[in-house]
């Protein structure tokens, strides 16, 4: 049965926007300083370049150009915004939230505003998160941010990780939508015994596990791989399940861009063709809690995403912690410009 009921609101996507920095770093720039190779990079991970922040602009910076770019498309998408919520790896400190950030610096004063911290499934997480708080009546219009600059925390002397992270932001505005559109489902997990495969250092020296931590960045890359094609196909099969759907009904699969190996490996679990997968990764490389919204946006702008169809975001990252949704596209866009005409003829 789908978790929305006709006694609960629908609740959805109704403005969109990304950012990505200008500077791009192509994998011949990588030749150039590391021993490694395009067709190394590209056959093992699908990325042909990546964008790289400039040395003074961190997430919040991400973000805020993300929520510039969503109020260029929707320019009325602020109003009312009560929640601010920021998905990231990356933030600009440990507090104040990044979501407190970027909310006074896009003009949101007073709102709540706090940060999901899951890694690469925080945009997941979150919009789990904003819905909840949509259902209980605690807030009626939230901003959800994706900003991160892994490129900042990974050690660019490293070409087994090095190679792999770009930066970038996206934003989406999650409020109810008419009944038959929104999230359907949502299925979130984590599991700490992969903990020690991926994670970057703060304030512990060492893991639970008693394991000392690395200076920078760490991941296991071959353990990180498996878990991801268990993952993906796992939980995108129970958030369809969830959902009374089959990956016949999906128009859509926006799957988390980090390697696109495993982007193929899940596809043939779901039984989802690739010419119905969202895939950018060869342009902005794993930019994190981003990559869903970028992917989405791009999709977006270019039209594939269109009103009523089905989409399965599907994400994950340290933790290790999984995200996936099903939601039936509201394009809010489309439908304004629909009760404009009818008005314009009525007159
Ligand atoms: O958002 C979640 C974050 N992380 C991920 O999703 C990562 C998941 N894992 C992966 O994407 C892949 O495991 C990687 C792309 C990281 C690595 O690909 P792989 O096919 O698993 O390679 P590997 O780690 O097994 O390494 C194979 C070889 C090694 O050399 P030897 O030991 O066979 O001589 C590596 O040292 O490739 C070498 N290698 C490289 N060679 C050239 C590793 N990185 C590079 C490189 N260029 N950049």
């Amino acid at each position: 049965m789908p978790e929305t009921s006709p006694s609960r609101p629908a609740v959805g996507i109704t403005a969109l926007g990304a950012y990505t920095p200008p500077n791009v770093v192509t994998n011949a720039d990588f030749e150039k300083r590391l021993d490694t190779t395009d067709e190394w990079i590209f056959s093992r991970t699908g990325i042909r370049e990546r964008r790289f922040s400039a040395p003074d602009e961190f997430s919040s910076d991400m973000g805020v150009r993300a929520v510039n770019d969503l109020v260029r498309r929707f320019p009325d998408a602020l109003e009312g915004v009560d929640t601010v919520i920021c998905a990231t790896g990356t933030p600009d400190a440990l507090f104040p939230a990044t979501a407190a950030l970027i909310a006074g610096q896009v003009g949101l004063r007073g709102t709540a505003a706090f940060d999901v911290s899951s890694a690469c499934s925080g945009f997941v997480y979150a919009c789990s998160v904003a819905q909840g708080l949509i259902m209980s009546g605690t807030a009626k219009k939230v901003l959800v941010v994706s900003a991160e600059v892994l490129t900042k925390i990974v050690d660019q002397s490293d070409r087994g990780i090095a190679v792999l992270f770009g930066d970038g932001g996206g934003a989406v505005v999650i409020e109810e939508v008419p009944a038959g559109y929104g999230f359907e489902s949502f299925v979130l997990g984590a599991d700490s015994a992969g903990a020690d495969s991926l994670y970057i250092r703060c304030i512990a020296d060492h893991l639970p596990s008693g394991r000392p931590m690395e200076q920078f960045t760490y991941m296991n890359g071959r353990e990180v791989f498996k878990f991801a094609v268990r993952v993906l196909g796992d939980s995108g099969h129970q958030a369809m399940q969830k959902a009374g759907l089959t990956s016949k009904d999906v128009d859509w699969l926006i799957p988390h861009q980090a390697n696109i190996r495993i982007i193929e490996a899940a596809c043939e679990r779901f039984g989802i063709p690739m010419d119905k997968t969202v895939v950018n990764l060869d342009r902005y490389g794993n930019t994190s809690a981003a990559t869903v919204p970028l992917a989405l946006t791009e999709a977006y702008d270019d039209g594939r995403i269109k009103d009523g169809q089905q989409l399965l975001m599907v994400a994950f990252g340290g933790g290790l912690s999984w995200g996936a949704s099903t939601m039936k596209w509201y394009d809010s866009a489309l439908h304004k410009a629909k009760r404009q005409a009818e008005v314009a003829v009525s007159v």
